[in-house]
């Protein structure tokens, strides 16, 4: 075989090597337009495997603010009772253990974080902080519902000139694409679900502990836990 390469012109030998390069480039095209092709056909179907229902988180965060309206504590365990009354463990893993806390530093806001639940297309978390913080929402592949327990949020968008007010019992909505300036003035925590494409959002809830913070164990704690949830759903086949 080498000898009768090498037995070519080296002009026959460069036509061979365009020619091949040029199919390497054909596939590589062809892959990348059937790894799109795959992408948007799994978001227009992504529907499919989403468990919570947004009307029902909504009337959920109400009711665990009318149950116990002077602690943030009280709220969450009647939303962990409520959830597991609610879904069976075969349908969708839930973390129950209400202590499991992490530091969460994302688009220059700090708060801290319990993880309910987490798969590939949603997500549950308590966060907030009882000291307030602002910074930027990201850019999200995600719809965002962002229910009020405590405190307040503030939000507004590049030309509004008045900002948006959200109290306990509100939910603020982000819908997949929109960006916003965002502060919890002074203490706030909030329920929020995410439902969409949950891996891609993990960067950014990650870019400040990489680039800033450089608090490793915190990094540590929380690849532990999400990795932990999501592989439980998935072991369930809760995608
Ligand atoms: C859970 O909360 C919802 C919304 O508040 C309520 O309609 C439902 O009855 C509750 N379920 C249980 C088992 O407590
Ligand atoms: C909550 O606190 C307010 C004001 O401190 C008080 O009037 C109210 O009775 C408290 N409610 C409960 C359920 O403890
Ligand atoms: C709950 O989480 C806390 C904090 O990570 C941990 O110390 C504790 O052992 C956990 N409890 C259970 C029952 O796993």
């Amino acid at each position: 075989m080498s000898t009768a390469k090498s037995k070519q012109s080296p002009k026959a030998n460069a036509k061979n090597c365009s020619a091949s390069s040029f199919s390497t480039w054909i596939v590589r095209v062809v892959v990348v337009f059937l790894i799109a092709a795959l992408c948007s056909f799994l978001d227009t179907i992504k529907e499919r495997w989403y468990v919570f229902d947004p009307p029902f988180l909504h009337d959920l965060a109400r009711a665990a603010i009318a149950a116990s309206p002077n602690s943030t504590q009280g709220m969450i365990d009647h939303i962990i009772a409520n959830l597991t009354a609610t879904y069976p463990p075969s349908q969708i893993a839930l973390n129950t253990n209400t202590s499991e806390w992490v530091f969460n530093n994302a688009g220059g806001a700090m708060g801290a974080m319990y993880q309910i639940h987490v798969s590939f297309t949603e997500y549950l978390i308590i966060f907030g902080t009882p000291l307030g913080t602002e910074g930027h929402s990201g850019v999200h592949t995600a719809d965002d519902y962002f229910h009020i327990l405590v405190g307040e949020q503030w939000a507004f968008r590049p030309g509004a000139l008045e900002k948006e007010r959200y109290v306990p019992g509100d939910v603020h909505l982000m819908p997949r694409g929109v960006v916003k300036q965002y502060k919890m003035h002074e203490g706030c925590f909030a329920m929020e679900y995410a439902r969409g494409w949950i891996p891609l959002m993990l960067p950014f809830g990650f870019a400040d502990t990489l680039s800033s913070t450089l608090d490793f164990g915190t990094f540590a704690n929380t690849v532990r836990i999400t990795g932990r949830e999501i592989i439980r759903n998935l072991l369930i086949g809760k995608i």
